[in-house]
């Protein structure tokens, strides 16, 4: 991550709220913050693009009187995600492209004992190289990186995630995860590009982007929402 330039997503992070209500809540006040919108003038929608409904599916926030997803203004849009884990919530505020979030804990990933339906057979090489002490956070950094990609991609776990590869960092000098898929898995021919953020202690962040160029990403506490918005 580098500051020089404005950066492409926003990641919020704050404690968890008592209901998931709540942390859409917290989603809809950071959007609104980060357009200079004034509170109440926002609204945030849901879409499953498997079966229409309104009461789940990827967010969405509008503006007053504007088509969703162009909270940013006339023509400029805002992506939005949001994921939870244990105590936190963690929203991703987007003006480069779609963008998918996810956070989870690293030992319950670690004990899910889910490799065989989450992880392919290049991933699961990958892991077996990784030292026992770095196990458990590769695999959550691989899980969160798909999980990202499916959410900003828009269909969430209806397509196999196996389907996706994400390969670790660290290999030839590669500072983020990078993601690679067969054609014809459901899945659009551009894929989102991967960055991994720290969520706090215990926790594996990754962001998911459609953007062209490496995407920048700054990570704020809840409190920043209180203060100026970002220029
Ligand atoms: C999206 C999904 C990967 C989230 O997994 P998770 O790790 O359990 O939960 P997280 O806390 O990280 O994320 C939850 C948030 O993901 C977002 N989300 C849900 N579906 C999404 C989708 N298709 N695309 C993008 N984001 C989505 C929502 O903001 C949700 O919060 P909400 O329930 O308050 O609206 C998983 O729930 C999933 O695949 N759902 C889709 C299943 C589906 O399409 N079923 C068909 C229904 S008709």
């Amino acid at each position: 991550m580098t500051d020089e330039r404005t950066p492409d997503v926003l990641v919020v992070l704050g404690p968890r709220g008592e209901t998931d209500a709540a942390d859409r809540a917290f989603l809809l006040a950071a959007a609104g913050w980060a357009v200079g919108s004034a509170p109440g003038a926002m609204s945030l929608d849901r879409h499953c693009p498997t079966c229409g409904g309104a009461d789940h599916g990827r967010p969405l926030v509008r503006r007053a009187g504007t088509a969703a997803g162009t909270a940013a203004g006339p023509g400029r849009r805002l992506d939005v995600s949001l994921s939870r884990a244990g105590s936190r919530v963690a929203v991703a505020l987007s003006f480069a492209g779609p963008v998918g979030i996810d956070i989870e804990s690293v030992d319950a990933v670690a004990r899910a004992g889910f490799d065989d339906v989450a992880f392919n057979q290049v991933e699961l090489a990958a892991l077996a190289e990784v030292p026992a002490e770095g196990a458990d956070r590769a695999r959550a950094t691989i899980w969160t990186g798909k999980e990202a990609a499916l959410k900003a991609i828009g269909v969430g776990l209806r397509v196999d995630p196996r389907a996706l590869t994400v390969s670790l960092p660290g290999s030839g000098g590669v500072a983020q995860p990078e993601l690679s898929a067969e054609p014809g898995d459901g899945l659009p021919r551009l894929l989102p590009r991967l960055v991994r953020f720290d969520a706090g202690s215990g926790l594996a962040g990754a962001v998911a982007v459609f953007t062209t160029a490496g995407p920048v990403l700054r990570v704020l506490p809840a409190g920043s929402i209180r203060g100026r918005p970002p220029p």
